[in-house]
């Protein structure tokens, strides 16, 4: 198959950042995306309904016209966040999920949470309306293995809390894992879960091996081959819950290529072309609709884009580089083909 037109799909995991970084980060997903599910980790973060209100009114200053791209905004979840707040949150058209990060586990989560019974009103605030909670999955111990993370989350915190609160709407962000793939197919419909791009096309030796990759240091971090397969196998299972989500996370160059560098891989700049292509590897190609355009618009209970995508397998190559406000961001795939091209967007 050389051409493919798919409904056109969402991202349910984005990070555009904030000031002239627009300017770069939403017109290179507003071109493909209809939608995205816009993550909270600013400095200072996206605490409560007015910031993401604001947060949201930036972003759609500088959606090119004639791309009717909708920013789906999100709060973080902080040891402070009220139970009004919630309520606040879930009555707003434009707030559509909580964001929890362990206190210490990644780029701008020193506000997140230090304790979870310390938000228990919280959460279960948010079952009692429906509103899900999206989960960055690594306990933040400094003695667990960096590989070992998520897997001890589960253990630890995600299965006790559903336990707690079954109701509880959950997305199991980036996972990275065969425990995670198993968890998640094992739980009730109230959980899903999101594949990056990087996840399902690299392993930790592309992170690793020959010598120290930058750009491909991210977090949870690259796992070995066997996590990457079986999250393949989820990605084109055509099981619901789990769907797209990119994690595009850009950094400037010179925070990635340094000797205490930034985690966050920077994909927007050719996701669904990337996803595609590994897709058309595993000869699914018929699994990725409901993957990137149907599951999580489902999850979210919001309604399937109308829009159509018209992808040809046709060669470009990404450019080395883009410039991030003052600086320069180094994409996935850098100087790089990519094996798909989106000749098309139609209304
Ligand atoms: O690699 C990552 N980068 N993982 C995250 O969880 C956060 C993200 C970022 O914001 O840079
Ligand atoms: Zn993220």
């Amino acid at each position: 198959m050389h051409t493919l037109r798919i409904t056109q799909p969402d991202d349910w995991h984005l990070h555009l950042r904030d000031g002239d970084a627009l300017d770069t980060t939403v017109p290179h997903t507003a071109r493909h995306f209809g939608r995205a599910i816009v993550m909270p980790n600013l400095k200072p973060p996206i605490a409560n309904v007015e910031m993401a209100l604001d947060y949201r009114q930036r972003i759609l200053e500088v959606v090119p016209e004639g791309m009717p791209f909708s920013p789906l905004m999100t709060l973080y979840l902080t040891d402070k966040l009220s139970v009004s707040e919630i309520a606040k949150a879930q009555e707003n058209e434009f707030i559509h999920a909580i964001k929890y990060y362990p206190a210490g586990a990644t780029t701008n989560s020193e506000n997140g949470v230090t304790d979870i019974n310390a938000v228990m009103p919280v959460l279960e605030e948010m079952a009692r309306l429906g509103l899900p909670l999206l989960i960055h999955g690594e306990v933040t111990d400094a003695d667990i293995d960096i590989f070992d993370r998520e897997e001890k989350f589960i253990d630890t915190i995600l299965s006790p809390l559903l336990d707690r609160i079954p109701e509880l709407k959950i997305v199991l962000e980036h996972i990275t894992t065969s425990q995670a793939v198993q968890f998640v197919s094992e739980q009730n419909t109230n959980i899903a879960a999101t594949i990056t791009p990087h996840h399902l096309l690299y392993n930790r030796n592309d992170l690793l091996a020959g010598g120290v990759r930058p750009h491909f240091y991210c977090l949870p971090i690259l796992k070995r081959d066997i996590h990457q397969k079986a999250l393949g196998d989820a990605a084109i299972s055509g099981n619901s819950r789990f769907f797209l989500g990119t994690d595009s996370a850009p950094h400037a160059r010179h925070t990635k290529e340094t000797d205490c560098g930034c985690a966050g891989i920077y994909s927007a700049a050719g996701a669904i072309e990337l996803y595609t292509e590994f897709f058309d590897q595993q000869n699914a190609l018929d699994k990725l609709e409901g993957f990137a355009s149907h599951f999580g618009a489902d999850f979210y209970g919001l309604p399937r884009n109308t829009a159509e995508l018209v992808l040809e397998k046709k060669a470009w190559s990404m450019p080395q580089e883009f410039r991030f406000g003052d600086y320069t961001v180094v994409p996935m795939r850098a100087g790089e083909e990519v094996e798909w091209s989106v000749t098309e967007v139609t209304p």
